[in-house]
Formats: C-alpha cells, structure tokens, sequence
C-alpha cells in the first residue's frame, strides 16, 4: 500500500484520510506550527452509514516534506500557496494533486514548483468538521484529476488507489473543463447559500426563485465566453439536480462564514467577477452577492 500526504487537515482532508486507512494506505497529515507540541489522537469519522471509525494518521510538520511521495492538498484556496511554499524539500517527483474549490490558484502553483507533477482534481464529496477530531462524511461523490503541467502527464496511475478509496476517481485530459463545471457549480449556490443563511436544498424554495434564475444567467454567459458548451438549460438541470443532492447540506461557503473563518469568495464569484470584466458582462446579481460576502469575511468589510 502507498503513502500519502495530506495538506489541509479540514473536514474533507480528514474524511479522505479517513477513506484512505480503511484501504491501509500510510496516511501523512501534515499540520501546521499552532499543532505542534500537541499530542494528536486518533480522529473519529462518522461513515455515510453513520458508523464512527477511529482513524490513525500521521503527524508530518513542513520540515518533514521530502518524506512524502504524493500530496492530496485541501486546503482552501485562499491558503494553497501559502502552504505548498511552507513545505521544505518537497521532492520534485512528488506528484501534488489541488483539490481546492474555486479558480486562479493553478498558475501560481506551477510558478512555485516548477519540476512537480501539478494534478488539479475536482470532487463532489461532502464533508463536515463536528468538532476538532471528529469529521462526517456528507456525500459520496465523483473525483476527477487530471493534468495540469507537463510533468503531470504520466500520472494516470493515481486514480487506481484513489477510485477504491473513494468509491470513484477517473482521469481527465481536460480537467479544466471539469474544474470551471465545478465552478459554475458553487458560484451560484455558496454565495447564495452563505447570504441567506440556508441548506442548498432550501434554494428550491419559490422565494429564491427570480435571483436564483438571474445568478444562474450571469454564471451561464460567462462560462459561455470561457468556452463551455452546455446550454442554460443543460447547466439549471445539472445545479438542480447539485441541490437536491446536497439538499441538508450547508455550502462549504456558508460554513465558513459561520465559523467566522474566511471564505472562497474571491476564486469562486471573484473569479467569475474578473472574467465578466474581461469579456464586458454586467453580472450584477454576482457583485452584489461578492460585496455582501466580502462585507461579513472576517477582517474584511
Ligand atoms: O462548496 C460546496 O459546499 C460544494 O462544492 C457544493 C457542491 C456547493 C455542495 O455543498
């Protein structure tokens, strides 16, 4: 069994350390310096039946980085390049697989490492933090990663351990195109979510109806400009469908902003904010959800 590295110990980090061990794969968590000279125990998952399993990972500190041999990072975006220039001797072939929400971490990431296999991969599980050693997992969704340097090419491989772990994980040459669908995804429910304070079930309701139409008309012109293909009505069923999935769930976005941490706003709607920019779109249900958002971010506003 291989051994992989973890960066970003947040709830869906966890419960794919979680999934991993029950594999028997080596799982390294790496943590960061407010972890250290903690004793750090076992973290209890609760399954998607409800089971709790213990889970033993491994304590790993930057300095420790050229241990690994394969890095899952789930951290946020706003702290990926951060971390990743934390790590000290990270060995080159280290493939590093970013399963972060959100665009505009990819290029600066290749900038930083620039002899590493760079994986971006974009996942549908959900997953909840209960406390700070206990984790749920929410829903079991579909993992795609795919290439996002030359040196990533090769690393088909990857998806075999991760497919069993997981239950899916697939291949993709063109994982951007994922990654923008995924995008899409969250530039309409996180936001909205987050502002009303809601589960992404609730969004269904009629009340939400007109500005739920209107953000998903402005996130469709612009995916339209970047190149995607899918139709107004091809993207309302698949985020329908998004929500009635995740329907008890609350947005990764509005868990944030209810724990007082920071949130993604800035790669999620300030994205699809600077791409508007570009190709002169107006999106003004997206700037107002961003100005709101941005008005409640801790140390923001
Ligand atoms: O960010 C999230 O919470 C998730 O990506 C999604 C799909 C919106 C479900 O909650």
């Amino acid at each position: 069994m291989s051994d992989w590295g973890i960066l970003g110990a947040g709830a869906l980090g966890c419960v794919f350390a979680g999934l991993l061990r029950q594999q028997g794969h080596q799982v390294s968590l790496l943590l960061s310096e407010r972890h250290r000279g903690h004793l750090h125990p076992g973290m209890d998952m609760i399954t998607l039946g409800g089971h709790h399993e213990l889970i033993h990972t491994r304590p790993l500190f930057a300095e420790q980085a050229g241990r690994l041999s394969r890095l899952l990072v789930t951290t946020k975006a706003y702290q990926v390049v951060d971390a990743l220039r934390g790590l000290r001797g990270l060995p080159t072939d280290c493939p590093v697989i970013l399963l972060h929400n959100g665009m505009g971490v990819t290029d600066a990431v290749r900038e930083l490492l620039p002899h590493n296999p760079i994986l971006v991969g974009v996942t549908s599980h959900g997953a909840m933090k209960e406390s700070q050693w206990q984790i749920r997992h929410t829903g079991k969704g579909e993992t795609w990663i795919g290439p996002a340097n030359q040196a990533a090419r090769n690393y088909q491989h990857l998806c075999q351990p991760l497919a069993t772990a997981f239950g899916h994980a697939q291949w993709s040459e063109n994982i951007d195109a994922l990654q923008r669908q995924k995008l899409a995804i969250n530039a309409v429910i996180n936001p909205l979510t987050a502002r009303y304070d809601v589960h992404n079930g609730d969004l269904l309701e009629p009340r939400y109806l007109d500005v739920l139409e209107q953000l998903i008309e402005e996130v469709h012109q612009v995916m339209r400009c970047l190149g995607d293909t899918e139709t107004l009505e091809q993207f309302r069923r698949r985020l329908h469908r998004v929500m009635e999935l995740t329907a008890t769930n609350y947005s990764s976005m509005h868990q944030d902003l209810a724990h007082g941490r920071p949130t993604e706003i800035d790669y999620i709607t300030g994205y699809i904010l600077g791409q508007a920019r570009q190709h002169q779109l107006p999106a003004p249900v997206c700037r107002q959800l961003y100005q709101e958002i941005i008005k409640r971010s801790p140390g923001k506003g």
